[in-house]
């Protein structure tokens, strides 16, 4: 029987809380795979880990579980591990700069890597979800040059999702309406039934949440969003630093840059729950379902094709997960029909700059001062 090790730092955190029990259900690498967890954390956070790990034994988890170590030892966590999930690092307060949380973050990236690097299995899969993910995700590689870059990615998954929900929030309540220009399909439309978006760039306040050529299912054909939608104006691309809504949802795309922090706003804590289902969605589609054609968002690495991006730079782009012979689980490729319009482009070129930006910020913490990666 195989046995899939999977190392998830930040193990005793608010998103470990809520992932653990969808991995240990089968729900992230399928239910057909037995998982070995180890959770990682930090010495303040050993008894929380020690509560966790009685928590998963009085859980009953069916079958997916094959064993559990909850530990602050970062070698034992690393020892051969086939797919390592970064949730830890320093958590970002409200108000806190993303340059403040950078200089906390750096380092223990860098660590990650050392221990991926001389530890973890030589074909792990690492997906970075603390933040700042696109940056944290560059400094994790980097620091571990033996493992191919394909197997590094960020979690864009989630600006992904949330934008799934308002598209499908605002046309089902046009739906129920009755006041959209085609025929009226009395069930609700469900997640299966919307394609064509992609968030591009950082995950930050600069992500591109591209709706320009959206489509719903309805009754059975695909449609262009505006055929439930309208001409809605809360469709139009906003620019990145424009002053509208106070991200209370005049635009689609302000609302998606926004829903973190409102969330945190609201829960004095960043969003959890669903940064879990997001990361369960990104691993599953990355390595565990059979390739389905779908496109979703997930910060890679650029090879400078075919959206422009510098090559080397980790940004998010729409994907496509599996190798299509079905051979190479973990396999992916850039989704190349997704056309970028020429105002998602020039957006796209801002937040690049920013990533570009945080490159040299972290490398110059990293370095002393020199921005260079060493
Ligand atoms: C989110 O998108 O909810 C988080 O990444 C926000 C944050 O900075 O914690």
């Amino acid at each position: 029987m195989v046995v899939l090790q999977v190392v998830v730092t930040g193990g005793a955190g608010q998103i470990a809380y809520s992932l653990i029990p969808l991995i240990a259900r089968g729900l992230v690498f399928g239910p057909a795979t037995r998982v070995h967890l180890r959770l990682l954390d930090i010495p303040p956070a050993a008894q929380a880990l020690e509560a966790i790990v009685m928590e998963i034994q009085d859980s009953l988890f069916p079958t997916a579980l094959e064993g559990v170590l909850g530990t602050t030892d970062e070698v034992r966590a690393f020892e051969g591990a086939q797919v390592a999930i970064l949730l830890g690092g320093f958590p970002r307060k409200p108000g806190m700069e993303r340059g403040q949380l950078m200089a906390k973050n750096v380092g223990i990236m860098k660590r990650m890597g050392q221990l991926l690097e001389r530890h973890a299995s030589r074909d792990c899969k690492a997906l970075v979800v603390a933040n700042p993910a696109a940056t944290n995700c560059l400094v994790l590689a980097a620091n571990a040059p033996s493992l191919p870059r394909k197997n590094f990615s960020f979690l864009s998954r989630l600006d992904h999702e949330r934008m799934v929900g308002m598209l499908l929030e605002k046309a089902n309540s046009v739906l129920a309406a009755g006041t959209a220009s085609h025929a009226v399909r009395s069930e609700r439309l469900r997640p299966a039934d919307v394609r064509g978006l992609c968030i591009w760039g950082n995950h930050s306040d600069s992500q591109v949440p591209d709706a320009s050529s959206v489509e719903f299912c309805l009754n059975g054909n695909w449609v262009p969003a505006q055929t439930i939608l309208g001409d809605s104006p809360w469709l139009k691309l906003q620019d990145a630093n424009a002053v509208a809504g106070a991200g209370g949802g005049d635009y689609l795309s302000e609302a998606v840059r926004n829903r973190g922090a409102v969330i945190l706003a609201a829960r004095k804590l960043s969003s959890a729950m669903s940064a879990a289902n997001a990361t369960a969605a990104h691993l599953g589609d990355w390595l565990c379902s059979p390739p389905t054609g779908k496109t979703v968002s997930m910060g890679v690495f650029s090879d400078g094709n075919p959206f422009g991006v510098p090559e080397g730079l980790v940004c998010s782009f729409p994907v496509q997960c599996g190798d299509l012979s079905g051979a190479n689980r973990g396999g992916w490729n850039f989704d190349s029909d997704f056309r970028l319009t020429e105002d998602v482009s020039r957006q796209l070129a801002v937040s690049v700059a920013e990533l570009e930006e945080e490159r040299e910020m972290a490398f110059s913490i990293l370095n002393g001062g020199q921005s260079t990666p060493s």
